[in-house]
């Protein structure tokens, strides 16, 4: 009988972990609001992401997940003070763990995964996250040296894990293709090259857009008459115009607003400039407060 066997297993000894009795919240909080302010480097910048966790966070909780808490050792320390003091120990690596400086600082890291190495004689555990989203869980879970899994029912989700956490190590330590990238150099560690790849065939791929379709795109021309590179365009459908007076086509535009006039900012909004002449329009962007709209900058488009 199933409940008789059951009777006779051993049971594993109950070993607390870390996170199960106390955490230095005040680091994890400063490191993850932190954070926020961090564009160079962060998974962020690679795909918007809502519901981002912060890696701080994740970095923190799997490694006190894994990392036992000293009460789990009576026999190394048996009493209440030698396991504070334990803990204390313990604070202070999960304390640089989370600062985002060292993220990649080999000496932390090392520290880290050496106290997990500790709790697991022999294999470590596989971490999976099953709704990883934007990858902030599996991205550090293998940043502390664990066999790291995860899915999404969101395919743009996967695209990010895969980006992140999947193809970078497939060419760790290998050299780009890209000959103007080759001779950058010497040593290429961890995804160096396939950095430096995507860096050289990105700038290719700019610059052959540029060659094949800037023409469609032209600088703008500023209140001073100086050049200026548009940062967005407004796309507008267009139809053949019923006037029949004017034979060419003309936008279908539901509002020529960009931004509403608050907090003392001013207006700004598109005017088109019809020449009936020309049979032409174009397109001047204008800021102002309400009567009194100035012109900043003429935006040509056909
Ligand atoms: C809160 S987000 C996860 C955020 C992630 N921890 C991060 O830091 O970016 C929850 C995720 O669960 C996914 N999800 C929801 N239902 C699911 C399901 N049935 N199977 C797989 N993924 C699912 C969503 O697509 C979403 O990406």
């Amino acid at each position: 009988m199933e409940s008789d066997i059951l009777q006779f297993l051993p049971m594993p000894a109950f070993k607390p972990k870390l996170i199960e009795v106390a955490l230095p919240l005040d680091a994890i909080n400063k490191a993850s609001a932190r954070e926020k302010s961090i564009r160079h480097g962060h998974p962020s910048t690679l795909h918007l992401w809502w519901a981002r966790r912060p890696l701080a966070a994740c970095r923190a909780v799997l490694w006190a997940s894994l990392v036992d808490d000293p009460s789990a050792h009576p026999d190394k320390f048996p009493t209440k003070e030698e396991q504070a003091d334990e803990r204390e120990r313990l604070f202070k690596i999960l304390e640089q763990l989370v600062v985002w400086k060292n993220s990649n600082d080999p000496d932390v890291l090392a520290e880290a995964k050496k106290e997990i190495e500790r709790c697991f004689e022999g294999e470590l555990p596989v971490v999976l996250d099953p709704f990883a989203g934007g990858g902030s869980i599996p991205l550090e879970a293998q940043r502390l040296g664990l066999k790291t899994l995860a899915s999404d029912l969101n395919p743009v989700a996967v695209l990010i894990n895969k980006a992140m956490l999947e193809i970078p190590p497939r060419f760790a330590g290998r050299p780009p293709v890209h000959p103007d990238a080759q001779n950058e150099l010497g040593s290429w560690s961890k995804a160096q090259g396939l950095a430096a790849d995507i860096k050289a065939y990105g700038t290719w791929m700019r610059y052959e857009a540029e060659r094949r379709i800037g023409h469609l795109y032209p600088d703008a021309t500023g209140p001073n008459g100086e050049q200026l590179t548009p940062i967005a365009w407004i796309w507008a459908r267009t139809v053949k115009s019923p006037d029949p007076a004017w034979d060419g086509h003309v936008p279908l535009v539901k509002s020529w607003t960009l931004r509403k006039a608050k907090k003392g900012k001013p207006e700004v909004w598109v005017e088109p400039v019809i020449d009936r002449v020309a049979q032409a329009i174009d397109y001047k962007v204008n800021y102002g407060f309400a009567g009194g709209g100035k012109v900043v900058n003429a935006l040509i488009q056909q």
